[in-house]
């Protein structure tokens, strides 16, 4: 019992041991011009206080509207956090990318606690690709699919997919709600509902989040709420996918194609024992 309980503790020590080396520079709320590009913190505008800790914590925060030189924060702490996972790299980008009113909006989190992971400029490559994009498309593309003022203005009820698959129709105000989870390895996995509740702010929009741990550990899911009638139907939720996809916001379909194997393989394996059969018969 009491071997059970130290095996983790001596992995934690170990872990903190290793990892106590790395260093990173302290640069706190910088802002940088977003028409400028790139993103360095080893530039002016972050003061260099390099600092040994377990591990750096980067943080970036952009606000994506086009052709507008917007400014970005960007943090790079120290912390001395006890590493209690596996000590790999974690990174977490979240988009939202609102329909009706406001402006896209992104945030990176990179956690490192190697001085190789910590030196590869993983913020600053988000960072770049996230600024290419043209939100305007991005934007009509998708209310095409999720959002309709004109719905708005003449208080229609719409007709969303509940939990259970089935469309409802909804009283007014009501707004369908789609999430789908896509995690390596794993059937993917979506929830349809809808949501009546009026909120302050936007009420139709996308969000992206995607976390990946390592190389091994990938989970995205895309989630959003659209007044279009029945617009959290399973295939509008797979042209969307199909168009961050194209936007270069998520990879474009390993699931699917694992999925196709998958049938491949219980078809194959149905006609083989179908054949068998036909033989005995
Ligand atoms: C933009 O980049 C130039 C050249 O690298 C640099 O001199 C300038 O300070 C940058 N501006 C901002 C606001 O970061
Ligand atoms: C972004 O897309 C819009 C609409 O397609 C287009 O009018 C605009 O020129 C594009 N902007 C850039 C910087 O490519």
């Amino acid at each position: 019992m009491c071997k059970i309980l130290l095996i983790p503790i001596f992995i934690c020590i170990i872990n903190l041991f290793l990892a106590s080396a790395v260093k990173c520079p302290s640069c706190i709320g910088i802002i940088v011009d977003r028409m400028n590009k790139s993103l360095s913190s080893s530039e002016s505008h972050c003061e260099e206080i390099v600092e040994s800790a377990a591990m750096c914590k980067s943080e970036l925060f952009i606000e994506l509207i086009d052709a507008c030189p917007a400014v970005i924060n960007y943090i790079t702490t120290p912390s001395n956090a006890l590493i209690t996972n596996s000590a790999d790299s974690e990174l977490v980008t979240n988009i939202n990318i609102p329909l009706d009113i406001g402006n896209a909006y992104a945030s990176v989190i990179y956690d490192c606690y190697d001085k190789d992971l910590c030196n590869n400029n993983i913020v600053e490559k988000q960072y770049e690709k996230l600024i290419a994009l043209n939100y305007t498309q991005l934007t009509i593309k998708l209310t095409e699919l999720l959002y309709d003022d004109q719905i708005v203005t003449k208080q229609q009820p719409i007709e969303c997919y509940n939990r259970n698959r089935k469309i409802e129709k909804y009283s007014i105000n009501g707004n369908c709600q789609a999430t789908l989870v896509i995690q390596q390895g794993r059937s993917d996995l979506l929830i349809t509902t809808c949501v009546s509740d009026r909120r302050p702010g936007s009420i139709a929009g996308v969000t992206l989040q995607s976390k990946s741990v390592g190389n091994d550990y990938q989970k995205t899911s895309i989630s959003y709420i659209c007044n279009r009638n029945r617009c959290n139907d399973p295939i509008i939720m797979n042209q969307i996918r199909q168009i961050l996809a194209q936007f270069d916001l998520i990879n474009s379909n390993v699931n699917s194609l694992q999925s196709f194997s998958s049938v491949l393989f219980i078809v194959c394996m149905i006609t083989i024992v179908w054949n068998r059969c036909m033989l005995y018969l």
